[in-house]
């Protein structure tokens, strides 16, 4: 039985590997702390709020007493972080909440998890600090170049690849001074159930269902490696199982698309959902599909974003013969099982959309 935490498990990628680390360990203890920001949700984790094996610390790692409170009192063996400020376009706007979360909160579990950890008596699993982060951290590619390696060095272009790159810097750090035994793992652009509407694909859909533009920022050729959600989270626990302390691994999804061929493809599966299933219709009357129009007729080029990092990508070959990494699922597959998340799930974004902090963000966006 492993003592876990799980930092972020109220967002995106936390809440999907809380539900996926539960359903495959059911004997472990699994700790969630989160600060439920605008991002965090803690409706997301209401699956298995009823667990006696799982707990909730509503907390922020920018405060060092909580974090060593909860690191102490669960005696945690195990740690996943997925805390962390992520969306590149508020990073341009207030970078501050990005250094002081990324950057001195994963300080402040590091230096937790080395003063529970140094000296411990062994025990049946070894402790490890797993570090989730991004191939934003290398910067842009040019077309024709191969995608990033675990060697390429860092070149982050907005605020938030650089904070996520100052705290690898952290952890590799602890590792080779402390000791630490960490791996960090670098991913390609996610997606899947419960990703907050700001990010391209989850906001698309919900564009499209409600009848408004898709905002597509320059010429919508900016290339993006899309890796579904429960791919992600497979290669982040071979990363902990079977990782070497010290070592990071790249998971991507073999998978580049521009972002307009992306937005296409999603209309394409909305059009073909209202064709199938009338009461589509009739929930979403202002979505084109709803109106014998193709969805298409929604998207709308916008002004592209400052600093915007043409194209990324990450190679996944480390991953597959260290690891046995294998990024399975199909785009347009994966883009068919979220668009049905998303119908299924329409309490959970709309009170998401009923939220002040995301009307006021969305208003912004489009007052520009
Ligand atoms: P995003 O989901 O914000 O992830 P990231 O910036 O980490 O790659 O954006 C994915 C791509 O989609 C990126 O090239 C920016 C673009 N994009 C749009 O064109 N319009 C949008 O409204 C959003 C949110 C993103």
């Amino acid at each position: 039985m492993r003592r876990v935490l799980i930092t972020g498990g109220a967002g995106f990628l936390g809440a999907n590997f809380t539900h996926y680390w539960l359903a495959r360990h059911s004997g472990d203890r699994v700790v969630v702390f989160d600060a439920l920001t605008y991002a965090g949700n803690r409706t997301s984790l209401a699956a298995v709020e009823a667990n006696p094996n799982f707990r909730f610390v509503h907390g922020d790692l920018r405060n060092a007493e909580a974090v060593e409170t909860v690191m102490g009192e669960e005696d945690i063996d195990l740690v996943v972080h997925f805390a962390a400020e992520t969306h590149v376009d508020r990073s341009i706007d207030d970078p501050d909440a990005f250094v002081t979360t990324n950057v001195v909160g994963t300080h402040n579990l590091l230096r937790a998890a080395r003063s529970l950890w140094h000296n411990r008596p062994a025990r049946d699993t070894a402790p490890r600090f797993h570090h989730v982060s991004t191939d934003e951290v290398y910067g842009a590619l040019r077309p024709e170049e191969p995608p990033f390696t675990e060697a390429t060095a860092y070149a982050p272009s907005s605020p938030y690849a650089a904070s996520k790159a100052a705290a690898d810097h952290l952890v590799r750090a602890y590792h080779r001074t402390y000791g630490l035994p960490t791996t960090i793992s670098n991913c390609s652009n996610c997606f899947g159930p419960y990703q907050y509407p700001e990010k391209l694909i989850p906001l698309v859909i919900i564009h499209l269902l409600g009848g408004r533009p898709l905002p597509l920022y320059g010429d919508g050729g900016q290339v993006r490696d899309w890796l579904h959600a429960a791919d992600h989270c497979r290669g982040v626990a071979l990363a902990i199982e079977r990782g070497v302390p010290g070592q990071t691994y790249n998971l991507g999804g073999a998978n580049e698309r521009r972002n307009l061929e992306t937005v296409r493809m999603l209309c394409n599966l909305v059009d073909e959902a209202f064709a199938g299933d009338p009461a589509l219709g009739r929930r979403f009357p202002d979505a084109p599909a709803a109106n014998r129009k193709e969805s298409t007729s929604l998207i709308t080029f916008v002004p592209d974003r400052p600093g915007h990092d043409r194209r990324y990508a990450v190679e996944a070959a480390k991953a597959r013969c260290e690891l046995g990494f294998d990024p399975g699922m199909d785009f347009n597959a994966g883009l068919r099982e979220t668009l049905d998340w998303y119908l299924t799930n329409e309490p959970w974004w709309n009170a998401i959309l009923d939220d002040d902090r995301y009307r006021s963000w969305i208003a912004a966006q489009y007052s520009r």
